[in-house]
């Protein structure tokens, strides 16, 4: 089928990649020239494993195009996806002012009937607004319907993600798109599920908070341990291991980030208090997840006696592992808060080094290889669990620092090991 997707972001790019790659025709639009000339030039401004050479692959075989274009994205396909950001405002609600910029603009130049679909993470009731906008803009009798079908893809594996997803979520008004949207998802061979289009909207910013909320209780249970000497990881093993609670999403560590959870959680509160339902509960969740970093800190400057001026190594800035995305990184919160207290860091990250430089305070040395943050330093903290920490030389790190301290805020190393090399090691909740 011949696809459009506006906004070439994090969730933009990677779904129309996937979809080409599933053998779809697929104009990827962006509203920033420099990004389109430099996607057209066949460079790719974000880090996510994989994605490069799907992008090279079906850019070669002509399923795959960048233009700055909306008005030649709609002319030339039948399906248009809206991928552009909704970023938070103070109060926690949505920001929907692309979202609704974007429809007008599609409305504006759509030629005949077409299926508009909001991939972006949207609160309840959107697609409603989206019809009306849309109705409001384009030529009278020109026919179209509004889908809405959420992305699940989690940075770092969002190819993977897309390509086999636990379900397909494609919420309609009407049953005019269905088929349409099915032949779409027709190569994933995954699960479609058809739903109203209030619902489907409402599954993400369920599902994620409910996420949120499973990460938190595991941190809330890892506070329990510590008092308590029970190890967080074997309890969450138990825990996991019944089939209705599973084991995925059970990592105690230093609390949830990135640009996902944080504002999908406090939209969800939003919208739910503007639907008349107090949704206390996200909100504790909200102040716990918050209160995390805190708590490592606290164990930290204990073990520091004084923070100032100590040398802090930091292994770490994503959000995650295998991705370069910083926004809403607790690594670079962790980062900010030592320094603010005194603290001399220097830290790396495989891949999220460029993009921390512009968060991170004057004075704070990023540096590419990891064996440099322990030289010399009191501490090393694991802010980012990326899986090739686990396998440097810890031998070599160990003669390196000046006290062997290890803090791993995402309990990435093994306790045992790490003691026996002689470190003292601090992890969360074991
Ligand atoms: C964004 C939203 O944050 C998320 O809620 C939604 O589910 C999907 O889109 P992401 O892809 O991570 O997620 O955002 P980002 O990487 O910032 O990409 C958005 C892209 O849209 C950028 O390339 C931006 O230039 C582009 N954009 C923005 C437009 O093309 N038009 C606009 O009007 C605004
Ligand atoms: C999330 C959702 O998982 C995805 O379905 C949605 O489309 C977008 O938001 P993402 O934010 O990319 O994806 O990453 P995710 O793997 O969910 O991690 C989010 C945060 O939770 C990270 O800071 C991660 O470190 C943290 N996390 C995750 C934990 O602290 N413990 C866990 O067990 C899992």
């Amino acid at each position: 089928m011949k696809l459009s997707i506006i906004g070439s972001g994090y969730v933009g790019l990677v779904t129309g990649t996937c979809l080409a790659e599933a053998g779809h025709t697929v104009i990827c639009v962006d509203n920033n020239q420099a990004k389109v000339k430099e996607l057209q030039a066949g460079r790719i401004p974000i880090y996510e494993p994989g994605l490069e050479d799907l992008i090279r692959r079906n850019v070669q075989l002509k399923r795959l195009s960048f233009t700055a274009s909306i008005k030649e994205a709609v002319e030339n396909s039948e399906v248009i996806f809206i991928a552009v950001p909704t970023p938070p405002q103070e109060d926690g609600s949505v920001d929907l002012s692309y979202v609704e910029h974007v429809a007008r603009e599609i409305a504006e130049v759509l030629p005949g009937y077409r299926i508009i679909v909001d991939k972006s993470t949207v609160p309840v009731k959107t697609g409603e607004h989206v019809t009306e906008t849309i109705r409001r803009y384009c030529r009278k009798g020109v026919e179209f319907d509004v889908v809405s079908n959420p992305e699940f893809l989690r940075e770092g594996s969002a190819v993977a993600d897309l390509q086999k997803p636990d379900r397909i979520v494609i919420g309609v008004a009407s049953d005019r798109p269905v088929a349409a949207m099915k032949a779409i998802y027709e190569p994933f061979k995954a699960p479609i599920m058809i739903t109203d289009l209030n619902s489907a909207e409402l599954i993400k910013h369920a599902a994620n908070s409910f996420l949120a909320l499973k990460i938190t209780y595991i941190n809330l249970v890892a506070a329990v341990c510590e008092a308590s000497q029970a190890n967080v990881t074997q309890v969450a093993e138990g825990m996991g291991s019944d089939a209705r609670i599973g084991r995925a999403f059970l990592n105690a560590g230093l609390g949830y980030g990135g640009s996902c959870f944080p504002k999908d959680v406090s939209a969800f509160i939003r919208i739910a208090e503007e639907l008349g339902v107090d949704f206390g509960l996200m909100r504790e969740v909200e102040k716990i997840n918050a209160s995390i970093p805190e708590r490592f800190l606290k164990k930290l400057r204990s073990s520091l006696w004084v923070m100032k001026d100590k040398k802090v190594g930091q292994l770490g800035l994503a959000f995650k592992a295998n991705t370069d995305d910083v926004r809403s990184s607790v690594a670079i919160e962790l980062a900010k808060r030592m320094v603010a207290e005194g603290a001399i860091l220097r830290c790396h990250d495989p891949k999220g080094g460029e993009k921390a430089r512009e968060l991170l305070p004057q004075g704070v040395e990023i540096v590419s290889d990891a064996y440099q943050v322990a030289e010399g330093a009191d501490v090393l903290i694991v802010a980012t669990e990326w899986p090739e920490y686990r396998l440097l030389d810890w031998h070599k790190i160990k003669n390196s620092m000046r006290t062997p301290r290890i803090f791993d805020g995402r309990n990435l190393l093994n306790p045992a090991e790490m003691k026996s090399l002689g470190f003292e090691y601090t992890s969360v909740g074991r």
